[in-house]
């Protein structure tokens, strides 16, 4: 049995669904039920837990070999996953990270770093799938791109390895599926293309069949901007912070992992904007 955690976010549901699809016994921890009816419906085992309740966990633990661990990458929560995974002798746990380190700018990532350590430390076989940032980031800014036809950020004229999260899932899928052959490594995961935040306005543009604008900001004006539309102070500071680092080039990486694991590219932008067309205008007005 596999068990892949957050199977209500975007990356567990795509592991799941690659799992339950091909016939492979998965079971996914949900805190919500009635939010997992599609992947019981596709044949997953549905486990009710949280992280905060080792009891659930070591529950939903119970004749797993091999762990998906993905979630918001709260330290204690992914430090409780390993340590009721190292309880139940599970042989491999695929983990989604991001560039951690642990003098990071980006509290978040120094967070990644210490549940790394942990993982290190626990003895468990494991693999680490490091992404550049996720498409679906985009979906945040869909209100602003219907509303103001444009979106804005302090990634200036940086570069992006954009990869879809379904791509993370469907990675973690096959590792999970061949952990002694695929396992025991760190992935760094990216998409097909390297974009700045104008390019991906050009591809907004040319599927949605309007001008989509980029507009530059300063990481001040970025932060105040999302306080300002509710995102909490410590995200919106990260936030801030990892799109800065971005103009100075910290996402300008690419690699061919996805494709080596998965045998095919991963999705483009532009086949990402064209699928979630509908998110991002509701009234798409035809081209040409
Ligand atoms: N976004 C990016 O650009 C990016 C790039 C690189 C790496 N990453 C990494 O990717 C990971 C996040 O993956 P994702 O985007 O797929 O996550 P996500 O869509 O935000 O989903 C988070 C999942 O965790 C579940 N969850 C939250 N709190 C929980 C709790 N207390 N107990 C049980 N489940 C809980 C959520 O369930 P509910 O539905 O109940 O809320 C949801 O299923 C993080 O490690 C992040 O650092 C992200």
């Amino acid at each position: 049995m596999i068990l892949v955690t957050g199977g209500t976010g975007k990356v567990g549901s795509a592991a799941t669904r690659g799992l339950a699809g091909r016939g492979v016994p998965v079971r996914t921890l949900v805190r919500d039920p009635d939010k997992a009816a599609a992947l019981a419906a596709a044949g997953a085992d549905i486990a009710v837990g949280d992280f905060d309740v080792d009891a659930s966990l070591d529950t939903a633990m119970v004749g797993v070999s091999v762990v998906v661990m993905v979630s918001p990458a709260v330290p204690d929560q992914e430090l409780a996953v390993i340590d009721a995974a190292v309880r139940a002798g599970v042989g491999h746990l695929v983990k989604a990270t991001s560039k951690a380190s642990v003098d990071s700018p980006v509290g978040r990532r120094r967070g990644q770093a210490q549940i790394e350590a942990g993982l290190a430390a626990s003895g468990l076989r494991h693999t680490l799938l490091r992404s550049n940032a996720y498409m679906q980031n985009f979906l945040a800014l869909a209100p602003m791109i219907r509303t103001h036809n444009g979106f804005a950020s302090s990634a200036g004229t940086g570069r992006v390895g954009l990869i879809d999260a379904r791509d993370v899932g469907a990675v973690a899928a096959e590792i999970a599926l061949d952990p002694q052959r695929l396992g025991g490594r760190t992935y760094w995961l990216t998409g097909p293309e390297l974009l700045s935040y104008s390019d991906a306005a050009t591809t907004l543009s040319a599927v949605l069949g309007h001008p989509i604008t980029f507009q530059a900001r300063t990481e001040d004006e970025d932060r105040a901007a999302m306080l300002a539309a509710g995102v909490p102070e410590r995200v919106a500071t990260d936030n801030a912070r990892a799109f800065s680092l971005i103009s100075e080039g910290d996402a300008a990486w690419l690699t061919d992992d996805a494709t080596l694991v998965l045998g095919r590219s991963p999705r483009t932008f532009h086949e990402f904007v064209t699928e979630h067309s509908a998110v991002f205008d509701p009234q798409p007005r035809p081209t040409g």
